[in-house]
């Protein structure tokens, strides 16, 4: 039940730093350190590569998870959009495991990936927010989300739990950094809140840069560009606003055309060795009439900047940078008259291929 949220989706994104509290609790062991099953840890060790097979925002859940496993464990992790597998499978490695990420448990697309590589006697895992669902039936190992259930079809908190059990997940595999997840998670749940306290500036500024918008781009360098890419999604699937996330670097390869007087295009600022290169691109966007919206940590920050979030981990901004344009994209949709819960031509699991 929505109760007194006028949508699912706000609901929803201000259930995440709860979701975040309760994976924490669901992943750890009588002494408050991560656990993980250990048939799954052991099958993650004895891979030589990691698979991660997913759609839509689970995809871009799963750029992320790679960054984890890479980083954090120390173990190659290859991305792929499940509907593209069937026809353009990466060249294996000789101990793959697979790694589906879905929040329903449901979408063909995985599931036909999951029936081919089963076929060929290789391993799998499935990340899911559905207990039951056919992926996890149909899978070696399961992993759930504890994200509630999702009922909007913009999904927003199974992303934000995807990634916090792809986090834990990587350090529990290894970790060659030393990070403290269960800190630094605590340390975003915290945050989340605090995001989700400023919502009335989110909804000016959605005003103010995307209300008569035909368009809007997404920039940001690596960490930052993943959540770009799921921010323009979330965008353009409930506002209608036609949206790219692109990688900041790339702006002068060719898009840079599109920017006119106005065009509104949103920046993401978390890490120090990206700062000075995405702020000399918001400067050149600038230059040529864009309205530019820059989030950025905090640490980072300069006075002009419209959102600032918390310092958080590098790593882990996803998880924070990604509330409040969940929220732009909510108050779009809401200011252009749109259906939030349900847009237009969407389901919200996808079981045809
Ligand atoms: C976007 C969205 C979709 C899903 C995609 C995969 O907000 O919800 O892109 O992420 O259809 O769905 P699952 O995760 O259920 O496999």
């Amino acid at each position: 039940e929505k109760g007194t949220y006028p949508h699912y989706m706000m609901k929803e994104i201000e259930e995440q730093p709860f979701v975040i509290r309760k994976i924490m609790s669901e992943y750890s062991d009588e002494n408050g350190n991560m656990k993980i099953q250990p048939e799954i840890l052991e099958d993650i060790r004895n891979c030589d590569k990691l698979y991660i097979i997913a759609c839509g925002t689970s995809y871009h859940a799963g750029l992320i998870g790679k960054q984890f496993f890479e980083k954090i464990a120390g173990k190659p992790t290859e991305v792929v959009i499940a509907s593209e597998f069937i026809y353009n499978m990466p060249l294996l490695t000789e101990k793959p495991l697979f790694m589906f990420i879905s929040q329903s448990g449901e979408t063909a697309d995985c599931r036909a990936v999951l029936v081919k590589v089963k076929q060929m006697g290789y391993k799998t895992l499935t990340l899911t927010n559905v207990k039951g669902s056919t992926l996890s039936r149909e899978s070696d190992n399961t992993l759930l989300l504890y994200a509630g259930p999702e009922i909007a079809v913009a999904s927003t908190k199974a992303y934000t739990a995807q990634i916090a059990v792809l986090a834990i997940l990587a350090a529990v595999v290894d970790n060659k950094i030393d990070i403290n997840i269960f800190k630094e998670l605590g340390k975003i749940a915290y945050s989340m809140e605090t995001l989700c306290d400023d919502k009335d500036n989110y909804k000016l500024l959605a005003e103010k840069y995307l209300k008569d918008s035909r368009n809007c781009f997404y920039i940001g360098r690596s960490m930052d560009y993943f959540v770009c890419l799921e921010a323009s999604l979330k965008l353009k699937e409930i506002s209608y606003i036609q949206t790219e996330g692109f990688a900041a670097g790339e702006l002068k390869h060719g898009t840079i055309a599109l920017i006119e007087h106005n065009t509104p295009v949103v920046a993401v600022i978390t890490q120090e060795n990206i700062n000075l290169n995405t702020r000399s691109n918001i400067k050149e966007v600038k230059a040529r009439g864009a309205a530019t919206l820059v989030i950025s940590m905090r640490k980072l920050s300069q006075e002009t900047d419209e959102i600032v979030i918390d310092d958080v981990n590098e790593l882990l901004s996803p998880l924070a940078t990604i509330i409040p344009a969940q929220y732009l994209a909510y108050y779009a949709a809401l200011l252009r008259g749109c259906d939030i819960d349900k847009p237009r031509n969407l389901a919200k699991s996808v079981t045809v291929e």
